[in-house]
């Protein structure tokens, strides 16, 4: 009886902790569970490991949180969700060249210590999510080919460390932001929007085609 005791003692104080390390393994279980993987990249991703540091594509920094998703080139299709949020020491999310879908999460805004975010060549809708202006650490932002719609949040103008920006090949529109580090950024990485307009784009007059 004391034993049994102890032993549900012991299940109680444990299981909140095993829950907390793995909520980062969690996350990404979820999102494959949405995903197509006609090429079986996601096979190792076994969610009863103790957490996700030995998986292909993952990985870890030295207290097991997960730093980076190589996901590139993949062939994966299906929509990303609110849960890659929860990888809260993610710095490189890599999903280029696939055939994700749906809307870019706005919760990804809340990836503050992410450098990289290359979703180019895939297929999502919808906006740049305004989140995006909180990413303070953000350096290379790439989201070309896609069929992303609306204008480039004004937001985005506070990210003084991103050096290398690119939304060509979409169906943006509106004027391109003029402060913070968009005058360094070339006409290539705003090409091929048809209803977007700045000074990159057409000399120094910014016409605004609206939305
Ligand atoms: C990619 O996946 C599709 C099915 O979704 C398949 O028809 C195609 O052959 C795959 N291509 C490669 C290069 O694996
Ligand atoms: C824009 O579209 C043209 C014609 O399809 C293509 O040749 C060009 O490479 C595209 N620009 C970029 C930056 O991808």
């Amino acid at each position: 009886m004391a034993s049994f005791l102890l032993s549900s003692l012991f299940l109680l104080l444990a299981a909140p902790l095993a829950i907390s390390t793995n909520s980062e393994g969690e996350a990404l279980h979820a999102l494959r569970t949405r995903l197509s993987d006609p090429r079986g990249v996601l096979q190792s991703w076994d969610p009863t490991l103790v957490n996700p540091c030995t998986w292909f594509h993952v990985t870890c920094d030295n207290h097991n949180h997960v730093i980076r998703l190589d996901l590139g080139n993949s062939n994966i299709s299906g929509p990303l969700g609110p849960e890659l949020s929860q990888l809260k020491h993610l710095q490189y999310l890599e999903l280029y060249k696939n055939n994700f879908e749906g809307t870019i999460p706005e919760e990804l805004g809340d990836l503050k210590n992410l450098v990289s975010i290359d979703l180019y060549d895939n297929n999502l809708h919808g906006s740049i999510p305004k989140s995006f202006g909180k990413l303070k650490t953000l350096r290379f932002m790439r989201l070309n080919n896609n069929k992303l719609t609306g204008s480039i949040p004004k937001e985005l103008a506070k990210l003084s460390n991103l050096k290398v920006f690119d939304v060509s090949n979409n169906d943006l529109c509106g004027t391109i932001p003029v402060d913070g580090p968009f005058p360094t950024f070339s006409f290539q990485s705003f090409e091929n929007n048809s209803r977007l307009n700045g000074p990159e784009l057409q000399g120094l007059v910014a016409y605004d085609f609206g939305c």
